[in-house]
């Protein structure tokens, strides 16, 4: 989602905001700007698209202001036009905002009631308006955003700069993330630490409520309740090389191929191979005591959570309820006092997961977060993390964050099962020894690569796909089917093979592509009698199996890609590699904007 930056220099700053907002690009947006403040009066420029457009209307200026800020917008008030983009401007005030104002039909009929009249749609600009009246009004910069802060309903991150104050950004967050950089001589603020890498790996997280008053030399820090404040300065292990799709034509490519070393050093946090066994952090109750255990996520982790939830029911026989956390926020779910919740996110900032995290919280349940961004505001708010080392995931379909995911949400399975006494000793040695075999088994199934590429091509004209699965297997094709639809803005449906016949059967008609996901396990059977009922309706079959499963079952099918043989345990993990692919492969062939699709976001930081 929008992604904000501003920066106090001592060197021009145009191309530099512009360095910092190519970096936030992950997050998905469809317009962008910069303001800066040249000798002395705001200035912008602003454009519709990607980045490279605002290039463009930058090359025909020459600016050489060393205060700025800048934004990546991701459209919620008003369509995506250079008029709609930010920054926003309304007299001495110019700001770049993340968020939702929700109140802003209230605050803007207040305006126009004055007599003011908003150029645009957003609910940003009222924001700048209602600072500059305060200004207006005799007020201080920090004092009249203050004022206007209370005026504000809803999530906002916030980068204010003032005309006439060259030596001053104002920065506020609730709800949405913001961090300031530290430099020599130079201070920044940006939606995260890879926004500010190029700059500095000194960051201080706002966190929420915060408000931060910079100069060039200092940081003044105020909470919630205005009071003066300090927040620790923390060295960030964003790099300013991440963002290096290397050799991969996208990063969602670099991703994929990422997840042997990436699960391999998740593994390396929660296995411990010599002896065999599960090591997680210290939880604050006892996994034996607990009768339920709460999951919410959202997206691609919500489907991590599905898995969880076969994973630990049927080990560690406890039940499971998951939930996407936009709806469970406001489901009013009861929960007992001392339970145990999870949440699930790569980036730690999803507006919904987060709020799902604090009505848990307030249920007085203690949360784990199975989170990628360890500086993230569901990791500060959690009271365990359980990170995934899948490094910076920069394309917007997620993919070894979501295998990261398992991997962690197996081990805590495990982990759980054997607290319970549901596995002995033995077991929890086959079972850290079938999950030793991962990272091999997935270069395995990458070496698939070309094959699934030809097979993505066959399919890719399709008007719809679906996806079957079954058991364990089931969110694996709502994954899949989640992937493909995302970046290849081709329709597809995940279900459960055994729903099929209460309604998707009537989708099937002559050359329909059925992708279906069936490693050999105790389902397999029943899984391919599914299949044979929709091959005999006329549908493609693209059988995703193992070995032995394409050796029986692999002739008559449309296509079939082999996964190397592997214990039913980990069938989630490994096939996610093949879903992936076939949906990149799709994309590419498609010609779509496979790393930023349309109108979607990475990090969704609103309602
Ligand atoms: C967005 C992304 C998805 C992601 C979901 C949850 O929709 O496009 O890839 O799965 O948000 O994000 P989180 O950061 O909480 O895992």
């Amino acid at each position: 989602m929008c992604g904000i930056v501003g920066i106090l220099g001592r060197e021009p700053v145009a191309m530099r905001l512009v360095e910092a907002l190519r970096r936030l690009e992950y997050r998905g947006y469809d317009s962008a700007g910069i303001a800066v403040l040249e000798d002395g009066t705001l200035k912008r420029v602003r454009a519709p698209g990607k980045l490279g457009q605002l290039m463009a209307c930058l090359a025909e200026r020459e600016l050489k202001s060393t205060i700025g800020i800048g934004h990546t917008r991701w459209a919620t008030h008003g369509v995506p036009t250079e008029n709609n983009a930010h920054p926003h401007f309304a007299g001495r005030v110019a700001i770049v905002h993340n968020g939702i104002i929700e109140n802003f039909k209230t605050l803007r009929a207040s305006l126009e009631a004055e007599g003011i009249r908003p150029e645009t749609d957003t609910d940003t600009e009222i924001v700048a308006h209602l600072i500059n009246r305060r200004l207006g009004q005799g007020l201080s910069p920090l004092d009249a955003v203050q004022k206007t802060l209370e005026e504000l309903e809803g999530a906002f991150a916030f980068v204010i700069m003032f005309e006439g104050e060259d030596d001053l950004l104002i920065g506020a967050r609730r709800g949405s993330p913001l961090a300031v950089g530290h430099g020599e001589g130079e201070m920044y603020l940006g939606s995260d630490a890879i926004a500010l890498a190029p700059f500095t790996s000194r960051v201080t997280y706002l966190e929420d409520g915060d408000l931060v008053v910079l100069t060039r030399n200092s940081l003044t820090l105020y909470d919630e309740q205005g009071r003066q404040t300090v927040r620790p300065l923390q060295f960030t292990q964003a790099s300013a090389l991440l963002v290096d799709k290397g050799n991969y034509r996208h990063f969602m490519a670099k991703e994929i191929a990422e997840q042997p070393a990436v699960v391999g050093h998740t593994m390396a946090e929660y296995l411990d191979f010599n002896v065999n066994r599960v090591t997680l952090p210290e939880l604050p109750l006892d996994l034996a005591g607990l009768d339920r255990i709460t999951i919410t996520a959202c997206g691609t982790a919500y489907y991590a959570g599905m898995v969880a939830k076969y994973w630990i029911e049927q080990l560690a026989r406890i039940p499971v309820d998951v939930d996407v956390a936009s709806e469970f926020r406001y489901r009013e779910a009861p929960l007992k006092k001392g339970g145990f919740a999870l949440v699930i996110s790569q980036s730690g900032e999803t507006a919904d997961t987060l709020a799902a995290l604090r009505y848990c919280k307030s249920m007085g349940q203690h949360v784990a977060a199975v989170v990628n961004v360890p500086e993230s505001t569901i990791a500060r708010e959690s009271d365990v993390i359980l990170r995934t080392y899948a490094g910076p995931e920069i394309g917007v379909a997620s993919t070894k964050a979501f295998t990261c995911q398992l991997t962690v949400l197996a081990a805590f399975a495990i982990a759980m099962a054997r607290a319970r006494g549901t596995i002995d000793g033995d077991e929890e040695t086959r079972l850290v020894q079938t999950m030793n075999r991962l990272p091999r088994l997935l270069v395995q199934a990458l070496s698939q690569d070309s094959h699934i590429e030809e097979v993505a091509k066959k399919i890719a004209h399709a008007r719809d796909i679906l996806y079957l699965g079954r058991g364990i297997n089931y969110p694996t094709a709502l994954e899949g089917a989640l992937k493909l639809k995302e970046i290849s803005y081709i329709h597809a449906e995940g279900y459960a093979a055994g729903e099929l016949k209460h309604g998707p059967i009537a989708l099937i008609d002559e050359g329909v592509p059925v992708v279906v996901i069936a490693p050999r396990d105790g389902l397999f059977d029943k899984t391919v009698s599914n299949m044979e009922e929709v091959a005999a309706r006329g549908a493609h079959i693209v059988l995703i199996t193992d070995e032995e499963g394409a050796r029986d079952h692999g002739q008559n099918t449309f296509e079939t890609i082999a996964v190397p043989m592997s214990d039913p345990f980990i069938a989630p993990i490994l096939y996610a590699i093949p879903v992936q692919l076939l949906a990149y492969h799709a994309a590419v062939f498609l010609g779509t904007d496979v790393d930023q699709p349309r109108n979607l976001a990475k990090s969704v930081t609103v309602e």
